[in-house]
């Protein structure tokens, strides 16, 4: 069976997943965190935390909350920086099998270039995932991703700073999703991956209050998932570059979904909380899947529900 999976073919590194199963930023540290649970060098690529031009120490606590079928965090980008990236974490990525994705988080678009450009050939560093849900600060802390121009004008500067592979990340919080798809995909993006997490709010009734430090959160895990997929069908229809499908994957069922809508990679974020060997468990049950139905290459499966 072939589960391979090119993220950026017109790239001119390419991005080669051995199969189509990725970690989520933000819920799988650097990939070190989990490698004493299963085999990390068996996925199909790990995107590690969002990174920073300088150290953050996140949010105030709280900056999690349990909901119903999900999870809402604030932890506000806490993350080593991207020097300390470039420096510790990069050279052990480099003697590994699995590509590592960095994404990178800025509040100016002269940010994210610079981050991509401190990023541009590092060894161990095979891709580059654009969070584009942070706020704009000199446009008055709009996310960038919730209108196609501002999205557009992140991608372009990020792809002018760099050869490497780049994703651009969408958030789900913009009324014109397929839109902002179509405007990054324009601007040059290699791929495109979705969802970001969905703003909400929980309030402590006993000391009425808002529970979370920062009051506002994202709400991530099974809760989120028909919007997700939803969203991935709608860009998909909207770009012609490799779309990854995320957003309350927990099982290989849910991944199957987000492939035959249209994905060509899923990635596994919140399910990890409870179950540190979900995106293990998710291939396992994609290859099982493949095996009973008859499916030789990954590719036959990739947006059929639309066809
Ligand atoms: C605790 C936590 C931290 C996250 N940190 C980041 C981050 O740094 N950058 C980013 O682009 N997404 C971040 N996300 C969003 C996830 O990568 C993912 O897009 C989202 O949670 C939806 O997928 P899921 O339902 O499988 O978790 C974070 C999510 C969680 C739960």
């Amino acid at each position: 069976m072939n589960l391979s999976v090119q993220l950026a073919p017109k790239n001119e590194h390419g991005l080669l997943l051995a199969n189509p199963v990725m970690t989520a930023s933000g819920t799988f540290g650097y990939g070190t965190e989990d490698d004493h649970v299963f085999d990390i060098q068996k996925l199909g690529a790990i995107v590690c935390k969002g990174t920073t031009l300088e150290p953050r120490d996140g949010n105030p606590q709280p900056r999690l909350a349990e909901t119903a079928c999900g999870l809402l965090n604030s932890i506000g980008l806490q993350n080593i920086g991207v020097e300390a990236v470039v420096k510790e974490k990069a050279p052990l990525w480099a003697g590994w099998q699995v590509p590592v994705i960095v994404n990178i988080a800025g509040e100016t678009i002269e940010e994210y270039a610079q981050l991509a450009g401190e990023l541009d050939g590092v060894a161990g560093i095979s891709g580059i995932e654009v969070n584009i849900s942070c706020p704009n600060i000199k446009a008055g802390g709009a996310e960038f991703g919730t209108n196609p121009d501002s999205a557009a004008a992140v991608t372009t500067a990020v792809k002018a700073a760099t050869s490497l592979p780049v994703l651009v990340k969408l958030t789900p919080n913009t009324s014109d999703i397929a839109g902002v798809a179509a405007a990054v995909a324009e601007a040059g993006a290699d791929a495109i991956s979705l969802i970001n997490t969905l703003k909400g709010i929980a309030i402590d009734i006993g000391k009425r209050r808002p529970l979370l430090g920062n009051i506002v959160g994202g709400l991530s895990g099974p809760a989120i998932k028909p919007v997700a997929l939803y969203m991935v069908y709608e860009a998909a229809r909207a770009v012609e570059v490799p779309v990854v499908g995320c957003g309350g994957i927990t099982t290989a069922g849910d991944a199957i979904e987000f492939i035959m809508a249209g994905a060509s990679a899923i990635q596994v974020g919140t399910a990890g909380f409870a179950n540190p060997r979900a995106p293990l468990d998710v291939l396992e049950g994609i290859e099982q899947f493949m095996e009973k139905e008859g499916i030789k290459d990954i590719a036959e499966l990739i947006g059929i529900a639309r066809r």
